[in-house]
């Protein structure tokens, strides 16, 4: 099965439901938060900075963009009209972020149009990032700046021995929800090659153990993705679910994925 995000246009609704639900869930979690903030916190915002998320999926990276100092104006770009249909429910409190259904591949925008271009957690789903990247590269001024954020799903493990079972979901979670797993290793030459010159290229460590919530979506994406393509068996695929309540309960569980940012500038 292709990553659903990649395909997201012709995902099926109950998985776009899932996968709205999802974004939420992992944006609402402390650790997510902070990563967001820590990085951010890297990028040059000029005053009035008019800024493009692409990707933005149900939009909470252009909700807390909308109130990040200095800027103006947010705009999010996604494919899916679904999406975007909850992210304008969820900012309709805000008055300067809109979105804008479109592709990274090509922005609907004129050259140098934004100060920040931010990915969060989007060039891994894409077929083209390196297009996607030459696309962000032209929408922004020159001296304007660029942030992306993505899991390096490669070194994501639920893993607590060599052989455990749990990792198999992990790895049919992959399959199915993440383009290039190893494509943050990649990110600060493709931006390079766009034009870029990077000032910050770093690794952020999300693990959770005692109260998991986004890893505990991977356990069961995974298997029932084993299950759905007939890999494994219904009753399989729920007891992987359980094994990984299990060791929340007993105080066992851990589960680890390595995210990387990439701040860099458009020579002005
Ligand atoms: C993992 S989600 C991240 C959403 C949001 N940035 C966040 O962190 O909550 C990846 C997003 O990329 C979007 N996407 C898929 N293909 C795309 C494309 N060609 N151009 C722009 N976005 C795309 C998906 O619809 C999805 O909303």
């Amino acid at each position: 099965m292709p990553d659903v995000y990649n395909t997201i246009t012709s995902t099926q609704p109950a998985m776009v439901e899932r996968i709205a639900q999802t974004l939420e869930v992992r944006a609402a979690d402390i650790q997510q938060k902070a990563m967001l903030e820590s990085y951010l916190a890297e990028v040059n915002f000029p005053v009035d900075a008019r800024v493009i998320e692409i990707g933005c999926g149900t939009g909470p990276v252009a909700r807390r963009l909308a109130e990040w100092p200095n800027v103006a104006e947010v705009v999010g770009i996604d494919p899916s009209a679904v999406l975007l249909k909850t992210a304008r429910e969820l900012s309709s409190s805000l008055r300067n972020v809109s979105f804008k259904e479109g592709s990274a591949n090509q922005l609907p925008f004129s050259d140098g149009f934004f100060d920040v271009a931010v990915f969060h957690t989007t060039l891994c789903h894409l077929s083209d990032p390196a297009g996607a990247l030459q696309e962000a590269y032209r929408v922004l001024k020159p001296g304007g700046c660029l942030a992306a954020f993505d899991g390096d799903y490669a070194s994501a493990t639920l893993s607590t021995s060599d052989l455990d079972p749990l990792q198999i979901c992990v790895n049919a979670f992959k399959e199915s929800f993440i383009h290039d797993p190893w494509l943050a290793r990649r990110l600060p030459a493709i931006a390079e090659a766009a034009g870029f010159m990077p000032s910050s290229y770093r690794s952020h460590s999300y693990t959770e153990t005692s109260d998991p919530d986004y890893t505990l979506t991977i356990v069961d994406r995974g298997a029932d993705v084993l299950a759905s393509s007939g890999q494994i068996g219904q009753d399989l695929a729920e007891a992987l679910k359980a094994e990984a309540r299990r060791r929340v309960a007993d105080r066992s569980y851990f589960g680890h994925i390595t995210y990387t940012s990439l701040i860099a500038g458009k020579p002005i």
